[in-house]
């Protein structure tokens, strides 16, 4: 949704403050750690993967920071949700918290974080079995078998680990209980968020 398709909507509310971040970290709070921070990122197959270029395509990705700057995953360079940025940044997250019967869409622009300090820190936070990963052959080409049973994990940060965020412009919000069953959008129109409540 383009902001300025919103000029013609004043029943949406400036509110100055980025509640569905507020929101979003409570529900986060009130769930157990293990399913937490899964959430499920939609994005366009780049073009030349596979015949089926060009459809949505969704993924589960871990997400490991959660802040004004968007929220943030580590992901191969060489994926193709990586891949896909260059040609179509749009992406949305997607997710559901069961404890307090939340969904929450969040939608905006996805990009490669250029954090070099963090970076290096996530690098190093992570698992040997996580490290490997990222001396695996190319994800998604034909299985080469040797390459996959050479591969190493290395201590030194891969060229091919990245740190991708996704800056948020629109969130969708729904509140999925019995009662009240409650849904709201929540828009960033210039630097400032706006909400409006809808039908569920
Ligand atoms: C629970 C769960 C968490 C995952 N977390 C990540 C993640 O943080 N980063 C990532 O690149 N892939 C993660 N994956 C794997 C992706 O879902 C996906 O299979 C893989 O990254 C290839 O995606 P792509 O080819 O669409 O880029 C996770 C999978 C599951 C099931």
């Amino acid at each position: 949704m383009e902001p300025k398709s919103l000029d013609n909507t004043p029943s949406y509310v400036p509110n100055g403050k980025r509640l569905w971040y507020e929101l979003l970290q409570s529900a986060i709070a009130a769930s157990p750690p293990q399913s937490m921070n899964v959430a499920q990122l939609a994005t366009l197959r780049p073009t030349d993967s596979t015949p089926i270029s060009n459809r949505p395509t969704v993924r589960s990705v871990n997400i490991r920071s959660i802040n004004k700057d968007g929220l943030s995953f580590c992901s191969d360079k060489r994926a193709a949700k990586a891949q896909i940025l260059s040609q179509v940044p749009e992406a949305e997250l997607h997710f559901w918290l069961p404890q307090v019967y939340l969904q929450m869409r969040l939608s905006g622009k996805l990009r490669i974080n250029k954090d070099e300090k963090m970076r290096q820190e996530w690098w190093s936070s992570l698992r040997p079995h996580e490290k490997l990963w990222f001396a695996w052959p190319t994800p998604a080409a034909p299985r080469d078998e040797a390459a996959l049973a050479a591969a190493k994990p290395s201590e030194d940060i891969s060229d091919d680990f990245a740190i991708l965020t996704l800056d948020v412009d629109f969130v969708d919000v729904s509140l999925l209980a019995p009662s009240p069953f409650a849904r709201e959008l929540h828009i960033l129109r210039v630097n400032e968020w706006c909400i409006q409540a809808v039908n569920p």
